[in-house]
């Protein structure tokens, strides 16, 4: 049987992504434009800006993933988009790039959901067994536990009630006057403080529930910084060095806690062995490391994105497509963007 070659695209955020895979897993390039320098200003992502800095470079970074990966654009097996969820102008710009290349290429077009992608960025450049899991999507836009059959059969076990905790790190982030994106920053301001200096609270809404809730801690944060009566200005900028990493650091652990906690009780509930984790909060090295311990302790394997996978990107996309492409799930030219519960803002 000969390799089955897949071009993916992903614009659904800020960042505008190519790549090339071969049978869901090897990749065979994988290249992005961050539009991070363009929205930091604004705290958070502009749908608008966006959509016009990815189409500015989304033609050339598809020539570049296809010259990259040392094929002609003939030997490619289907051309696969991520069309939801995410921010409309956006989605489009990916969307309509891949419905023309399919189009003038002939090729079959695929379209897969974004958080699904990013269960599947723990499979990239590995072929190791890892179902049936319990999954763990965390990102800016969504915390979700999933039940995980297959790579294609997904059951949503429980998600975020208010914010997502990416979004969370990134609200903290601003709050504490760290730089955009917030999840590295606070990361990074955490390795120097006491993550015990500050106890914020650990939203675990009831003993059996898989929900998330994290606008709380968020709100804490800001009682911290402004004092209880939320009167004061918010002090950040005349705390200590010190002061702001033991609040980072606080803040990291009690998010950490919350998602490791719901984690092994989905993980409990389902009796599956495998623990997969992916999307860009993955990246953080407190929540893998915490992670991995404890499944560890509790005899389960956990399977987590190689950081370069965990943020937005295509391999991912393109990954993912290759199952449905086995399995005949392809689409037509009506194919459109559908923005569903995706949302990034301050
Ligand atoms: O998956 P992603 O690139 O985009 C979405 O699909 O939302 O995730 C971006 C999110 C941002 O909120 C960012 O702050 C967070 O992932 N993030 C991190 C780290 N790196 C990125 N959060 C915590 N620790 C990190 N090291
Ligand atoms: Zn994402």
């Amino acid at each position: 049987m000969s390799d089955k070659i897949i071009l993916g695209i992903e614009s659904s955020c800020d960042e505008t992504a190519a790549a090339v895979v071969a049978n869901g897993h090897q990749v065979l390039s994988s290249v992005l434009n961050s539009q991070v320098k363009l929205h930091e200003k604004y705290g958070g992502v502009v749908p608008e800006i966006a959509a016009r800095a990815h189409i500015e470079c989304i033609i050339p970074l598809i020539k570049e993933a296809i010259a990259k990966a040392g094929i002609e654009p003939e030997r490619l097996d289907a051309i696969a988009v991520a069309n939801c969820p995410g921010l409309t102008p956006a989605l489009l710009i990916g969307v309509t790039a891949a419905k023309s290349l399919a189009w003038a290429w002939e090729k079959p077009l695929i379209a897969v959901n974004h958080i699904h992608c990013h269960l599947h960025s723990v499979m990239l450049d590995e072929s190791a067994e890892c179902f049936p899991a319990v999954a763990l999507v965390v990102s800016g836009g969504h915390t979700s536990l999933y039940d995980c059959k297959s790579p294609m059969e997904m059951e949503l076990l429980g998600q975020t009630i208010d914010d997502a905790a990416g979004e969370a790190f990134d609200k903290a982030a601003a709050i504490l006057k760290l730089p955009y994106p917030g999840g590295p920053s606070i990361q990074k301001a955490a390795e120097n403080g006491n993550p015990k200096a500050v106890r914020f609270p650990r939203t675990m809404l009831g003993p059996d529930s898989l929900d998330f809730s994290f606008s709380g801690i968020k709100t804490s944060v800001l009682y911290h910084c402004k004092g209880q009566n939320m009167l004061g200005e918010n002090n950040a900028e005349q705390m200590s060095q010190q002061e702001i990493a033991d609040i980072a650091a606080s803040f990291q652990e009690a998010v950490v806690e919350v998602l490791v906690k719901k984690t092994i009780r989905a993980a409990k509930l389902t009796g599956h062995k495998y623990v997969l984790l992916g999307g860009g909060v993955a990246a953080n090295s407190v929540l893998r490391d915490r992670l991995d311990q404890v499944c560890c302790s509790n005899k389960l394997k956990l399977v987590v994105s190689q950081k370069k996978y965990c943020t937005d990107n295509a391999a991912m996309v393109a990954g993912l497509a290759y199952y449905k492409l086995q399995a005949g799930l392809t689409s037509d030219f009506s194919l459109e963007p559908v923005s569903t519960q995706r949302k990034k803002h301050k």
